[in-house]
């Protein structure tokens, strides 16, 4: 069960950064954490938090998908202590329910990794490539989802 004192909110890049760059860019340079989009005024950033402490983060960026509007989901993560505990589940409905709010666009994507596609697919988003490689990273499929 998910402890009630976590609070799950729209945030700013600094207040979620450290934790993206650890989860995801682990020993990489910051410009490995840093994404294209990451300062654009429709931006979105959510963090979870307990007791001020960023447990996880996500960030949606508009990018197209097939030349399609679209925004682009990135940076999802959850600190390691805290992963499994439902915490990853509410940070996504939250950031695509502010997605959903900032404009008329209904699809958003993302580069999921391997070992993160059945999180995905347990939330409503659908496998849409074959498995390519991000270097540095791994093996990647990218997903969408219809909001
Ligand atoms: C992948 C990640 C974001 C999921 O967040 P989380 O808080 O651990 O996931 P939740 O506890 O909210 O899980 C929601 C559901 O997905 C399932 N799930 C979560 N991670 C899973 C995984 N790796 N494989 C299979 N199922 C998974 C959970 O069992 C749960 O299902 P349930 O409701 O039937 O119990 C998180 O584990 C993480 O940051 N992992 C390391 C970094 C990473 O891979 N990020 C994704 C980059 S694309």
């Amino acid at each position: 069960m998910i402890a009630h004192d976590v609070i799950v909110r729209r945030a700013i890049l600094p207040e979620i950064f450290q934790l993206r760059w650890d989860v995801l860019r682990p020993g990489r340079p910051i410009a490995a954490a840093q994404f294209p989009g990451d300062d654009a005024p429709e931006t979105i950033h959510v963090g979870a938090f307990v007791d001020g402490r960023n447990i996880s983060c996500a960030t949606a960026t508009r990018v197209p998908w097939q030349e399609q509007p679209a925004w682009q989901l990135r940076g999802m993560g959850v600190a390691a202590d805290w992963q499994k505990r439902g915490v990853g589940q509410r940070v996504l409905a939250e950031i695509e329910q502010l997605v959903r709010q900032a404009s008329d666009i209904r699809l958003i994507w993302c580069n999921g990794r391997e070992e993160a596609v059945q999180f995905y697919e347990k939330l409503g988003w659908q496998l849409a490539s074959e498995a390519f490689h991000i270097e540095d990273v791994g093996p990647h499929f990218k997903m969408t989802r219809r909001l």
